[in-house]
């Protein structure tokens, strides 16, 4: 099968990134989200980024032009998902409501559309069950900065088929990733290892181990992360770990206990520089 359009649900954090390298491939893609400004918001990051690319002397303007154009952004769901190849499913990470996405998916798209959830942690076969096409599902995680982060982590669901698989996997490659493949089981392979290691940091912080400062600079000169753990939390989005952790924690037991003051930042709104604070302030 051949894949020329794709539709990504959701222009938040995670979407306006995989629309951006779709686009960069050379897809036709449709950009969805739920209200005007979320999609003003996502067109922003792209063009900002593009444009870095341009100043960088990485790319030409008249390629930054070409890239845009292939994308539309709409808060319409009929039109973005009609007549697509692939659906990338980036909306919030509850499954109900991810259920409810798919269950008004099948009536627009055609048969042959495959179904390609970027969840972070959430159960790809129970989604592909309320499907008529559990065959054609299959869980598709990017990484944060997506145009920057090389792994694409490809999550089979039990019903996946070998073809959907080997099509996820070629495509993958065409957008500039490397791919692992994964058995579904909690959070996948990556998040169940990187988001407990987050969630320590916060054990520590609390604790007072050390500051919060040191926490970071030490993990980084220590071990030779990119990012502190705390940075890197506040990055991702504080709320995102919380509910990673919750759903490693409810699965797989007590070893996988949210951080209380995780929770605690989360309750006040701190999830990070979406917001302007979390463990850190960036609003100065
Ligand atoms: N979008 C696009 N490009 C970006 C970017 C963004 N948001 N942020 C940074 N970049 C680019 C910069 O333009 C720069 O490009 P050049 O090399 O061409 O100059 C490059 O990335 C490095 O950026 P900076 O020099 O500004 O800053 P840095 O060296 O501190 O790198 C970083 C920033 C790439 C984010 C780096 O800190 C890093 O790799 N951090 C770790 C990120 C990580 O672990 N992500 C995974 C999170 S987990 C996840 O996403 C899964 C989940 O489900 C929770």
């Amino acid at each position: 099968m051949e894949i020329k359009k794709i539709c990504v649900l959701g222009a938040g954090l995670m979407g306006n990134g995989i629309a951006q390298v779709c686009a960069q491939a050379g897809y036709e893609v449709t950009m969805r989200d739920i209200e005007q400004r979320f999609i003003d918001g996502g067109m922003k990051t792209i063009t900002k980024n593009l444009a870095r690319d341009v100043e960088k002397g990485k790319r030409t303007q008249a390629d930054m032009d070409a890239i845009l154009g292939r994308i539309k952004p709409t808060v319409d769901l009929k039109e973005a998902a009609t007549g697509v190849d692939v659906v990338v499913e980036v909306v919030i990470e509850v499954m109900d409501v991810k259920k409810q996405v798919y269950t008004e998916l099948e009536k627009i798209v055609p048969e042959h559309c495959l179904f390609f959830t970027n969840t972070s942690g959430l159960s790809i076969t129970e989604m592909a069950a309320i499907t008529k096409r559990p065959g054609k599902f299959i869980g598709t995680h990017f990484f944060n900065p997506v145009p920057v982060m090389r792994l694409l982590e490809i999550i089979r669901g039990y019903e996946t088929s070998d073809e959907t698989l080997e099509i996820a996997k070629a495509w993958g490659k065409t957008i500039g990733k490397e791919v692992i493949v994964v058995r579904e089981a909690p959070a996948f392979a990556v998040n169940r290892i990187l988001c407990t290691m987050l969630n320590e940091a916060f054990f520590a912080l609390d604790e007072g181990v050390a500051t919060a400062e040191d926490i970071d600079k030490g993990m980084v000169l220590g071990c030779n992360h990119p990012i502190g753990p705390l940075a890197l939390s506040d990055l991702v989005g504080n709320e995102t770990l919380l509910r990673i952790m919750e759903g490693l924690n409810r699965e797989l037991g007590d070893k996988y206990r949210p951080a209380p003051l995780l929770k605690k930042l989360v309750r006040a709104g701190r999830y990070g520089r979406k917001t302007g604070k979390g463990v850190y302030d960036y609003t100065k």
